[in-house]
């Protein structure tokens, strides 16, 4: 994760205060994970940090929505959406996770993983696109009914098939690394060649959870038993949703595989998702990708 902090010169917009307030943003992330490293830290100093990054985080979405008006941004809107996205549901869900655990280093993980991964992705795609470096990634946003229903099935069937209470985080799931995690590929077809590909990204203590309760037998470690029952999870998790979702039951499975963060990442820089939710299940978290073609 050190890498990835570092500030790059490539994560420059051209616009001075901007350029300023994003390598402020990455110097706080850095300071915070080496205070998560520290056991003599202790929460308080990790509490107080993330308290700095988050209001700092919300001035300077405040400070670049002015500029992008100022300028008359045509992709204002959709920004503004990716940045209340952050603001109104990941940070506050974020911070539940913290205080409902008391600040556990892995609360701490997650936060900063979500928060680091967000920053360097946004900046470099979303926040560049306002100067017109690159073409933004979200052009479209998947908000509306559509997405309404697909949140609520997702929730729904997690409590079914986990007997969990997830909480969505984000609408905008970008790849951020929450932790060592499960991710699984599966792609549906049906005639006359309509694809759909759906990406899960399933955190390992989620993973052992959900088989624990399933074989009722305590697992601690990742073996292969444990990853193939993940993959049934999964292939349980689309039965379920296509029933409230009510998918057209002509959609046969093509092919299912674990993918690595690499492979992963990948296609995640080539290809536009139409969906991408992220959610905390209370043992882990959980994301969920559909790419429809
Ligand atoms: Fe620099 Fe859109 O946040």
């Amino acid at each position: 994760m050190s890498k990835e902090t570092e500030w790059d010169k490539r994560f420059n917009i051209g616009v001075h205060s901007i350029d300023n307030a994003h390598r402020k943003l990455f110097s706080i992330v850095r300071k915070l994970i080496r205070l998560s490293r520290d056991e003599n830290n202790g929460q308080w100093a990790c509490a107080e940090g993330i308290k700095y990054l988050k209001n700092y985080t919300i001035e300077h979405f405040t400070d670049e929505e002015a500029y992008m008006q100022s300028i008359g941004y045509e992709g204002y809107e959709v920004h503004k959406r990716l940045h209340d996205d952050m603001r109104y549901k990941t940070l506050p869900a974020l911070e539940k996770d913290l205080t409902e655990s008391n600040y556990s280093q892995e609360s701490i993980q997650h936060f900063l993983g979500i928060c680091l991964g967000w920053l360097t992705a946004h900046i470099l795609i979303e926040d560049r696109a306002i100067t017109g470096k690159i073409s933004n990634r979200w052009k479209t946003d998947n908000a509306g009914a559509d997405m309404d229903i697909l949140k609520s099935a997702l929730t729904a069937t997690l409590q079914v098939i986990f007997r969990l209470q997830p909480e969505i985080i984000s609408e905008h799931y970008s790849g951020e690394d929450f932790g060592t995690s499960q991710i699984i590929r599966l792609i549906y077809s049906s005639s006359p060649q309509q694809k759909i590909q759906i990406f899960m990204i399933l955190e390992e203590s989620l993973v052992l959870t959900a088989v624990s309760s399933m074989l009722g037998m305590p697992l601690t470690k990742m073996d292969k038993l444990v990853m193939n029952a993940g993959k049934e999870l999964s292939l349980r998790i689309v039965k379920q949703l296509g029933i409230y979702c009510c998918l057209p039951t002509q959609y046969q499975l093509e092919s299912s595989h674990f993918m690595t963060p690499e492979q992963f990442r990948k296609i995640l820089y080539l290809e536009i998702f139409d969906y991408s939710i992220l959610l905390n299940t209370g043992h882990g978290y959980f994301a969920f990708c559909v790419k429809l073609e």
